[in-house]
């Protein structure tokens, strides 16, 4: 989840301050400094299009209560220039607004601009339009890329100068990134890589911008899972081995609106199991337990910043690593192996397996990675508004016709990404004499298609005969399908759809997609026809996009729904859900579409495809990190719940495209806190919480003592205070949130006598 950062520095320059809100950034082999201090930086990752503007300042000033003092972006080129110079900013594109609200909250920004940024991002951000520019060869030494690059990226360097965003202007911007994860493909690129990664350099330095520019290298796929105790070691294992610069991707995951998901077939929630989930809930326990250890690493910074350090290996995994700095000590126990016993200074430490405690006077544990002290909350979705009433229109086909506008011809199949990629969408259409003699004629023939598309639907003479699409992230497939041809004119239609293009990888852009071809007609098992060379007549998109019938309200729809037909446009009206919860649209019982709420698109949904059966289960996270380890999901629709921003929801219409399904079932809900656990130690405080103005309603167990059992099953141990209920019930009955001193002081005697008492509770909110 996190990136390491092993930071390639490329450049810094010195800032001769001439404003008195200017902030030098430098940097030395120990650290970023901010006005010549050395400083530890815990940033978070949160992606500007991946939320909307009235989401941002929460989810903002939730990364800052959660301890984090730096958050990053990367800027998403194919987002923002979709078309040749031509521009959008607007709403949950506009950078500026995002880094003023980054500064609003008084936090640093880390702009990393690219331009290429992988991120599960279509086509890793780039335009498609770029990849079609003669000569052009992306990611390495090349004029017509160059020129490129440097356009946008200077646009961009200009646009947050103009608005005084850079830290020697006193802007929040104090670090940016130029290129992104090269080190892993620049190999690829022989000579023109290294050449490359020079002119990189060069282009940052001609900025002038006073503020260190960095080249990220590599991470590892996506994250499924991974626990906070997981991940809180692997955070404070990069600090006790002198770390000062860590981000989190993500820190808020988000959604792939639109067709931004990159791919193949990356979904829409891009939620990365972050510390906020995809809708800005606080992902509990993750969100606190880092709070918690970012607080800690915060109040130890001078002495990890400019102390000595010392490393005493036990064993070779299990290593206490102390750090001095004028007479002040900090300490850190690190354990890669199962429970240990550490004798550090004449005393004995417990440190359970895969976890790190922290010291910061070297002598009390104020933190173990292992052991959560905050709350597990299980999220619920309420009912919203469901029984919705359903209208509908077939989506108009298109078929070779002379007075089709906007068509393309060419003696060839050409790749999808010759279209710009406007749409998922392309026609592919020719028209074939059939006469007698012909070897396909009067004889059982075959349609067989070789696609690098993802999905492909066919039809002849205008009828619908068959539709296929890759299997298990595969993008090549056949299509064959027995098919009639008449005597005379017939008519080969061919709909290729993509669902999202590649983000990775040194052959991003030479990947193909589309219908590769060949296309063949077989008699007699034989290829009787290759028709990859006759003329075909392109089309981009369908009629109801070209149409916008999905901001459209003036248009006839039909009543009476048809269900699991194929290219309906379906739509309804809702009251937007009451309160303040997030509010999501459950798509089971749908196919493969696009929805929209009031003309803003929610993503590409297909909740038919289903995730792997195996694998899920028991999850143990002790040992190296690895995506297969603690999954969820198996078998289920891959995405089920779609994330309706409530800034989507003022005209309280909707409507959506689908393609193939029935829209009975589906309905809307709001994602909320249902219950809260906790299991908190002696000596902690203890805050219980619910979310957006509701309270809490039960206390629906307490005890503290040595209370038994795990998360949903707890029960009473030997011993216990008779007060620790009552206490609770007054300090936490009827408020959104209460904090809870873990303490016999405050919760009485509890007559056990051996080790720690802990506090065992569960709410409901
Ligand atoms: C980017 O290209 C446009 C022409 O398409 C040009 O007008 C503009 O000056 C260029 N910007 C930079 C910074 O070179
Ligand atoms: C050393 O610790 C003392 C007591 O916690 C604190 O007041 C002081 O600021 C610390 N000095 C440094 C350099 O961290
Ligand atoms: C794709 O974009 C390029 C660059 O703007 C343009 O020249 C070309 O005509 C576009 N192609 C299509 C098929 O629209
Ligand atoms: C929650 O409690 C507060 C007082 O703590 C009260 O003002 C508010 O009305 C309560 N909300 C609900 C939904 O009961």
């Amino acid at each position: 989840m996190e990136i390491r950062k092993s930071l390639v520095l490329v450049l810094s320059f010195f800032y001769l301050c001439s404003s008195c809100f200017a902030t030098e950034v430098t940097y030395d082999g120990r650290a970023i400094k901010i006005n010549g201090e050395r400083r530890i930086l815990i940033s978070g990752s949160i992606h500007y299009p991946r939320s909307t503007p009235d989401m941002w300042p929460d989810l903002i000033q939730k990364a800052k209560d959660g301890g984090l003092n730096t958050i990053e972006t990367y800027v998403f080129w194919n987002a923002h220039e979709p078309l040749y110079r031509q521009y959008d900013f607007s709403g949950n594109l506009d950078l500026v607004k995002f880094i003023k609200a980054i500064q609003g909250a008084g936090l640093y920004a880390v702009l990393r601009i690219g331009p290429y940024v992988c991120a599960e991002w279509n086509f890793g951000g780039f335009p498609v339009w770029l990849h079609n520019m003669p000569g052009i060869k992306i990611r390495t030494s090349n004029d017509v890329y160059e020129n490129e690059m440097k356009n946008f990226t200077t646009l961009i360097v200009d646009m947050m100068r103009k608005e005084n965003l850079f830290a020697p202007q006193g802007g929040p911007i104090i670090i940016a990134q130029i290129e992104n994860e090269y080190g892993n493909i620049m190999g690829d690129f022989g000579d023109g890589g290294k050449r490359y990664v020079k002119w990189c350099a060069n282009l940052a330095q001609s900025f002038n911008l006073g503020i260190p520019w960095v080249m990220f290298k590599g991470w590892g796929d996506r994250d499924p899972h991974r626990t906070a105790e997981d991940v809180a070691f692997a955070v404070a294992r990069f600090f006790q081995y002198s770390g000062t610069f860590q981000n989190y991707y993500m820190y808020h995951g988000g959604t792939n609106f639109g067709r931004t998901a990159g791919g193949p077939y990356i979904s829409t929630s891009y939620d990365y199991d972050a510390p906020l989930d995809e809708y800005g809930n606080l992902n509990q326990p993750k969100w606190g337990h880092l709070k918690q250890l970012h607080e800690i690493l915060l109040s130890m910074e001078k002495v990890l910043v400019h102390g000595d350090v010392t490393h005493h290996n036990y064993d070779n995994l299990l290593s206490a690593s102390v750090y001095s700095y004028q007479g002040n000590r900090s300490c850190f126990f690190g354990n890669a192996e199962g429970d240990k016993e550490i004798d550090f200074d004449g005393k004995k430490y417990k440190v359970p397996g895969w976890s790190v405690t922290i010291l910061p006077d070297c002598k009390t544990e104020a933190f173990n990675t292992a052991k959560v002290n905050v709350q597990t909350s299980k999220m619920v979705k309420k009912q919203g508004p469901s029984g919705l009433k359903w209208k509908w229109r077939a989506e108009h086909f298109q078929h070779v016709k002379p007075e089709l506008e906007h068509t393309f011809e060419a003696n060839q199949l050409l790749d999808q990404k010759f279209f710009n990629d406007t749409s998922d969408y392309v026609w592919y259409m020719t028209s074939l004499d059939v006469k007698e003699g012909d070897p396909y004629f009067g004889v059982d023939t075959v349609l067989r298609v070789k696609n690098c598309g993802h999905i492909l639907h066919v039809f002849v003479n205008g009828k619908h005969i068959g539709t296929r699409f890759a299997q298990n992230g595969k993008f090549k497939f056949d299509f064959e399908e027995n098919i009639i041809l008449k005597e005379g004119e017939n008519l080969i239609t061919l709909l290729s759809g993509t669902v999202g293009l590649q983000n990775y990888g040194a052959d991003l852009a030479t990947k193909p997609n589309g219908i590769s071809g060949p296309v063949e007609l077989l008699a007699n098992n034989e290829v009787a026809l290759d028709l990859s060379r006759t003329k075909w007549t392109y089309k981009v998109g369908l009629m109801g996009e070209e149409r916008k019938v999905y901001s459209d309200y003036r248009r006839k729809w039909h009543g009476n729904i048809p269900t699991h037909r194929m290219f309906v446009w379906y739509k309804t009206e809702f009251k937007a859900p009451s309160g303040k919860d997030p509010v999501v649209v459950d798509l089971q019982g749908l196919g493969k579409g696009h929805a929209w709420v009031n003309g803003h698109s929610i993503g590409r949904y297909w909740p038919t495809y289903l995730a792997r059966k195996d694998g899920c289960g028991s999850c143990n996270y002790h040992g190296t990190y690895n995506p297969d380890k603690c999954v969820t999901n198996c078998g289920n629709p891959s995405q089920r719940w779609y994330h309706v921003p409530r800034s989507f929801l003022n005209k309280k219409k909707k409507n959506m495209l689908e393609f193939g399904g029935n829209p009975s079932q589906v309905n809307f809900q709001t994602v909320t806190i249902g219950n809260a656990y906790a299991n908190a130690e002696e000596g902690k405080m203890l805050e219980l919480h619910c979310q957006n103005g509701k309270n809490i309603s039960e206390i629906k167990f307490a005890s503290f003592g040595n209370p038994q059992g795990s998360y949903g099953s707890f029960s009473k141990g030997s011993c216990e205070s008779s007060n620790a209920l009552s206490v609770i019930q007054k300090a936490c009955f009827g408020k959104e949130r209460c904090t809870i001193d873990v303490s016999e002081a405050s919760l009485g005697r509890t007559g056990c006598n051996s080790g720690v008492n802990t506090l065992a509770v569960e709410t409901l909110c």
